[in-house]
């Protein structure tokens, strides 16, 4: 059998490739189980400073596997807490971006919102269809992509089961930037080399800061913020990041 995602390093970035292209990178729990646990090591890993997610050209991926689940029954679903171990993946501290080509729908949508941020192909469709399944968004698709993009925006994805394309999921805030298909890796690679280049300390408490937004009070996420920003002095690269400016060369960041 075929492995479900290929897994490359480059430097200090973590390429994950989804690998069912030919059933739209559908979900199973076979990618589930290989994501969550080749990626473990690695996001415990100091030396590796960023994760890329993608897909194929086609399709980022086309959603849960329908044809796993569609048997299922209500008991089976709640007792193995179907498809709750993405929440690993969620919960992964190392920055992420997914990198999305074609269509992420479902499942796949909801997978590129647990990533820290989406780049996306001018070829990229989003979609929440799971409405005409006679189902719901189950991995976060009803929460992640209301506080992206807004009540009546979700209401709209989420009720008709219609796709976005790229420049609609820009302008809405679901994405960070469209870029044209064949440049997308380049660039998204290039955003990753330099993320990771950066004190893994630093950008950790980073995206921590920038989640705790979706999460709490504005008091609250401005003292975590601040308490964060505090706690950065306890750490030599600090020293080396502001001594390296006042010393006019590049920043040699160690992860301590
Ligand atoms: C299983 C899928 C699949 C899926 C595609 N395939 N999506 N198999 N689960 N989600 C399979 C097809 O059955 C087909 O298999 C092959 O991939 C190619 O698909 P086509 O439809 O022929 O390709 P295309 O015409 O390019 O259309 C692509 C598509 C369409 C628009 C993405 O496949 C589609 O609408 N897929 C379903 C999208 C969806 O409803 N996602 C939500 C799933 S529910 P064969 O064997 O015929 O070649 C969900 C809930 C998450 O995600 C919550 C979990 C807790």
């Amino acid at each position: 059998m075929e492995n479900p995602i290929i897994v490359e390093r480059k430097e200090r970035v973590v390429i994950v490739t989804l690998n069912r292209p030919a059933a739209r990178n559908a979900l199973n729990s076979d990618i589930m189980n290989a994501v969550t646990s080749e990626l473990a090591p690695l996001d415990r890993d100091p030396d590796v400073g960023c994760f890329v997610l993608r897909g194929s050209d086609k399709a980022f991926a086309a959603g849960a596997d329908i044809k796993e689940m569609a048997e299922k029954s209500f008991s089976e679903m709640y007792s193995e807490d179907f498809f709750a171990a993405w929440d690993r993946f969620a919960a992964f501290r190392t920055p992420k971006i997914a990198a999305v080509s074609g269509y992420a729908l479902g499942g796949g949508c909801e997978l590129a919102m647990m990533c820290d941020m989406i780049f996306a192909a001018d070829n990229a469709m989003f979609g929440q269809p799971e409405i005409k399944l006679g189902v719901i968004p189950g991995m976060g698709g009803s929460q992640r992509l209301t506080r992206l993009v807004g009540k009546s925006k979700a209401m709209d994805m989420v009720l008709t089961g219609r796709m976005m394309d790229a420049v609609e999921a820009e302008r809405c805030g679901l994405v960070a930037r469209v870029i044209p298909a064949d440049q997308l890796m380049d660039e998204v690679l290039k955003a990753a080399q330099t993320i990771a280049g950066y004190s893994k300390i630093a950008t950790t408490a980073a995206r921590e800061a920038v989640d705790r937004a979706l999460e709490t009070s504005l008091r609250e996420g401005l003292l975590f913020e601040r308490r964060l920003f505090h706690s950065l002095f306890a750490t030599a690269d600090q020293k080396e990041g502001m001594k390296a400016f006042v010393e006019k060369r590049v920043a040699d960041f160690k992860g301590k």
